[in-house]
């Protein structure tokens, strides 16, 4: 069956492949995403150009926190889904910049379901996140643990943006999936995560700090994993009112180990600097995905090599836009 979607951050990462797949499959999709500069606008541009191809995908340029356009296209557009993943991620820059994760991940994340209320939207999908485990010391993280030690402010905000939608399922009946990504990487990625920049700084030849001395262990997962499991979110009849998944690899990788298989693939050497760990940084994320397979059927299927393999072609075949990303920078 084939629905009217509006899926936020379609100019992000996952956004864009989630509408992606949706709009191949003939569906109907309106992007919004305020394009903002937190890393290379010309990405995100980049990235709704491919997606504007399609002749059933509409996109608006508007910031969530604008609550009368937010309105105005709920009303003429009509979705019977909501995707949101929009939001302001990185947890370092929650160091520098709090007010911005108060501001996208907060305030736009209740408009999104004051809207869902308003619109009587039958499901909303959004992003969670790993980083809501904190200093839970029991690995693999699952669901049911008890989670109250979130580490950064960008972990704050996605552990409330769950709270607020149980709070929302449980006065309105409004259906709110929460997934819990953990580290996306593949082509099109975002160029303030450690695969983009390990790989940029190898190809320039640039020093790569890695943190904690390289024991740091991340449960890296293939963007095209995550959005099989998006897309079971959004359409799976039998999910409770109120669902939280975790989305991961079920494969911790430790970053010094992914260096080393950027460099076999690119063929050449990084230099690397070992820092001390940086305030906010978890040692290891690890999901248990028991819950997503039972109910989900999500069983991720691309290994680390095959995922590695798949970024450094993209990224060979996207010099010159890398470039112009590196020139610009992060603010993360
Ligand atoms: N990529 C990961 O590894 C990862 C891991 C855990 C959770 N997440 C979550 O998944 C979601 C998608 O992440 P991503 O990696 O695609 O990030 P991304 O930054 O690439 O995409 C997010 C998009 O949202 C847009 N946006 C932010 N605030 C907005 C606002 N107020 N109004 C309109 N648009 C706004 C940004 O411009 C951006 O294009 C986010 O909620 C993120 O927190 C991502």
């Amino acid at each position: 069956m084939r629905y009217r979607y509006l899926i936020t951050g379609t100019a992000g990462f996952i956004g864009f492949h989630v509408a992606q797949a949706l709009l191949k499959d003939g569906n109907e999709v309106l992007g919004i995403d305020n394009l903002n500069p937190y890393y290379a606008p010309v990405l995100k541009q980049a990235r709704h150009q491919v997606l504007s191809q399609y002749p059933n995908f509409q996109c608006k340029t508007s910031d969530l926190c604008d609550l009368d356009s937010l309105n105005s296209y709920f009303q003429t557009y009509q979705p019977t889904i909501v995707c949101h993943l929009a939001a302001q991620p990185g947890v370092r820059y929650s160091l520098k910049n709090p007010w911005i994760y108060v501001k996208n991940n907060l305030e736009a994340f209740v408009n999104v379901l004051e809207m869902a209320k308003q619109y009587h939207i039958q499901r909303l999908v959004y992003a969670s996140s790993s980083s809501v485990y904190g200093n839970v010391t029991e690995i693999p993280y699952h669901e049911d643990q008890r989670i109250e030690t979130p580490i950064s402010l960008y972990a704050s905000t996605k552990r409330s943006n769950e709270l607020i939608a149980y709070t929302y399922t449980h006065i309105y009946g409004i259906q709110t999936i929460g997934l819990r990504f953990f580290t996306v990487y593949g082509p099109w990625g975002r160029p303030d995560m450690a695969i983009w920049k390990f790989c940029d700084a190898i190809v320039k030849q640039q020093i790569i700090p890695i943190y904690n001395y390289g024991k740091n262990f991340r449960d890296f997962t293939y963007v095209t994993d995550i959005v099989q499991g998006i897309l079971s979110a959004l359409h799976t009849p039998e999910l409770a009112n109120y669902e939280i998944f975790n989305l991961g690899n079920h494969q911790p990788e430790n970053t010094l180990a992914i260096l080393h298989l950027l460099e076999a693939e690119l063929q050449m050497q990084g230099k690397i600097q070992l820092l001390p760990a940086q305030p906010g940084d978890m040692e290891t994320t690890f999901a248990n995905i028991d819950k997503a397979k039972a109910k989900l059927g999500f069983y991720p299927k691309t290994n680390i090599v095959q995922g590695i393999h798949s970024f450094v072609t993209w990224f060979q075949e996207h010099l010159t836009l890398a470039e112009e990303v590196r020139k610009i920078g992060c603010l993360g």
